[in-house]
């Protein structure tokens, strides 16, 4: 019997409903700052931010009930997950994880589900994880979600340094066991980490580290936003050419390029490094800002909701976050149609908003 392959047959996604501009964040935080320098200097000009009663897990449950509405319209038949693997960095206590309960709440209760932490790269972490489990034959259908509350957990929103990037919002895939000739199949991986550099994107305190911390600015997300940029350029350029060496892909066999969503210039740098036109990368990093783990599955799924890429194109992720941490995955364009559900702040399944996923 031949290895089974990952095939991504569903697509989901969840936002809050509250779109902030440039202008909007500037007078509401009070920030030094101003709007053409965000959009100039990142390419962001509005985030989604979830609020205060909107949690991860919430999220989280949106987005995977709208994965499995999504593959069951395809498969003409509901699907069930046998695993949940839910990427985060901001989930809803230190204390469970949060992925038993969003499994739950998804009517999954029994199923195996466990967190995943490695910041803005744990998507592709957990899609090799789904992956690493299907090919051993363990798990036939893994639910894979990335969600984030970054904006109402980590970030001091009087920090221009952070606030001004980061937005909330979570995206889901589910993966089934199939081959490799199918639309959404993943083809091959890369993931790599750099513990020495674990300072430049940092939340001092809450950990076993530092409890208690000194002050509340020790709670907050701190970056050296010119060294990530650095790494990030470098790390995931790397971490794509392995890949599409891997792969036997040259660039420009490639019609999608999707990179984590964090700054505009870093994707124009990785695409130009790689070879790859401007035409063929794709993302919603303008509407969206950077939603850490949930960037990946949320650029994707918009990028299916337009129709901009065929089902079957020759794909490449890229992921790179705090830890550091980076990954990319070569993969054919997955045919679901993606839908997109609104969080429901109390448990019981989201309702449709209708709108299109961003
Ligand atoms: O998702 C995890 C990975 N995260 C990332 O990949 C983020 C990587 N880093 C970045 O995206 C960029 O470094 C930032 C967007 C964070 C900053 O952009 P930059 O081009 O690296 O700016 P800089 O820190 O070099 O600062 C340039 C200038 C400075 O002024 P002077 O010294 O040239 O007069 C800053 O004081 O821009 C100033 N500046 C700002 N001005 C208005 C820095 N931040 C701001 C701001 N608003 N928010």
């Amino acid at each position: 019997m031949p290895t089974p392959a990952a095939v991504l047959c569903g697509l989901g996604t969840s936002l809050p409903e509250r779109s902030v501009s440039n202008s909007g964040l500037i007078a509401e935080n009070q920030l030094d700052s101003d709007e053409d320098w965000i959009l100039d200097r990142t390419g962001i000009a509005a985030r989604r931010l979830a609020d205060s009663r909107t949690s991860t897990g919430d999220l989280a449950h949106a987005a995977g009930r709208a994965a499995l509405d999504s593959a069951a319209e395809l498969a003409g038949a509901p699907v069930r997950p046998d695993i949940v693997l839910l990427a985060t960095t901001t989930p809803d206590h230190p204390c469970p994880a949060t992925a038993p309960e969003v499994a739950h709440r998804l009517g999954l209760t029994g199923v195996p589900a466990v967190d995943l932490s490695a910041a803005c790269a744990g998507f592709v972490y957990a899609t090799t994880c789904a992956q690493a489990l299907i090919a051993a034959g363990l798990y036939a259908r893994p639910l894979v979600i990335g969600a984030e509350t970054y904006s109402t957990t980590l970030i001091d929103p009087h920090d221009r340094d952070t606030a001004i990037l980061f937005g909330d919002g979570a995206g889901a895939v589910l993966v089934r066991a199939g081959t490799p000739d199918e639309p959404g199949a993943l083809l091959t991986q890369d993931l790599g980490s750099d513990g020495g550099h674990a300072d430049l994107i940092q939340v001092p305190a809450g950990g076993s580290r530092r409890p208690h911390g000194t002050g509340r600015s020790d709670r907050y997300f701190h970056m050296n936003g010119r060294a990530v940029y650095a790494h990030a350029v470098r790390r995931m350029t790397n971490s794509a050419r392995d890949t599409l060496r891997s792969t036997g892909w040259r660039p420009e066999d490639l019609e999608a390029f999707i990179s984590h969503q964090a700054n505009q210039r870093i994707i124009d740098a990785v695409g130009d490094r790689l070879g790859i036109p401007p035409a063929k990368r794709y993302g919603n990093l303008r509407d969206l800002g950077n939603t850490a783990a949930a960037s990946l599955p949320l650029a994707l799924a918009d990028t299916a909701a337009r129709r901009s890429v065929p089902p079957g194109a020759r794909t490449l992720l890229t992921g790179f976050g705090g830890g550091l941490t980076w990954g990319a995955h070569t993969l054919t364009f997955p045919e679901a149609r993606p839908h997109s559900y609104a969080p429901h702040t109390h448990h019981g399944t989201g309702h449709n908003t209708g709108e299109a996923p961003r």
